[in-house]
């Protein structure tokens, strides 16, 4: 495997992404079994993981895309949001399941999580593919989540870094000289 020059190491290889979604993709399944739910992507960051795992899914399951904005080009959370496409169709009384690529201080999902409540769907779940508990600054926690990171900026399979990198098959650590250039 060759190494792209702004990384500083693989964190998560492609081998290990796709065993996991898998694994999240049985998981989810077996839990919403018989039931019809709407999957929300949330754009950009989580396009590839959504893409892999409703593959997985055997339910009965509809595709909604929603966009948020809360850092620019930067490595920190500025806490405030954006709010850049809305859903395209009505969530009330219906099972929803949000697919977010990272929850890093929490502060993005909070706010959607809180605006999706007021539509009043059935139910709301969050999967994530990443967590960084120990950033959160904000009490949310994922239903499904794929894997716990330590406090780095990582990039690859849908995360960027200043629009980059989100074609990368695995997910690595940025070199810290690449955000302090
Ligand atoms: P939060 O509001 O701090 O939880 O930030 C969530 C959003 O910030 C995610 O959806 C990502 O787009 C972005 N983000 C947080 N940490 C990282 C990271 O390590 N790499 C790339 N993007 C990140
Ligand atoms: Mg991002």
């Amino acid at each position: 495997m060759i190494l792209h020059k702004d990384l500083e190491k693989v964190l998560i290889s492609r081998e290990e992404i796709a065993a996991k979604v898998a694994e999240l993709g049985q998981q989810i399944s077996a839990d919403y079994e018989g039931q019809e739910v709407v999957a929300i992507c949330v754009l950009k960051g989580a396009i590839i993981f959504t893409a892999d795992l409703l593959r997985h899914l055997t339910f009965d399951v509809t595709l909604d895309s929603i966009s948020v904005s809360s850092y620019g080009h930067s490595t920190h959370s500025s806490g405030v949001v954006r709010f850049l496409k809305d859903l395209d169709e009505s969530i009330e009384g219906r099972h929803v399941l949000l697919i977010e690529d990272i929850i890093d201080t929490g502060l993005t999902l909070k706010y959607l999580t809180e605006n999706l409540y007021s539509r009043k769907p059935k139910s709301l779940k969050i999967c994530t593919l990443l967590d960084k508990p120990s950033r959160r600054l904000v009490d949310i926690k994922p239903d499904y989540c794929g894997f716990t990171i330590p406090d780095s900026f990582v990039v690859g399979y849908g995360l960027d870094y200043g629009e980059l990198y989100r074609n990368l098959p695995d997910v690595g650590i940025l070199k810290p000289e690449v955000y302090r250039a």
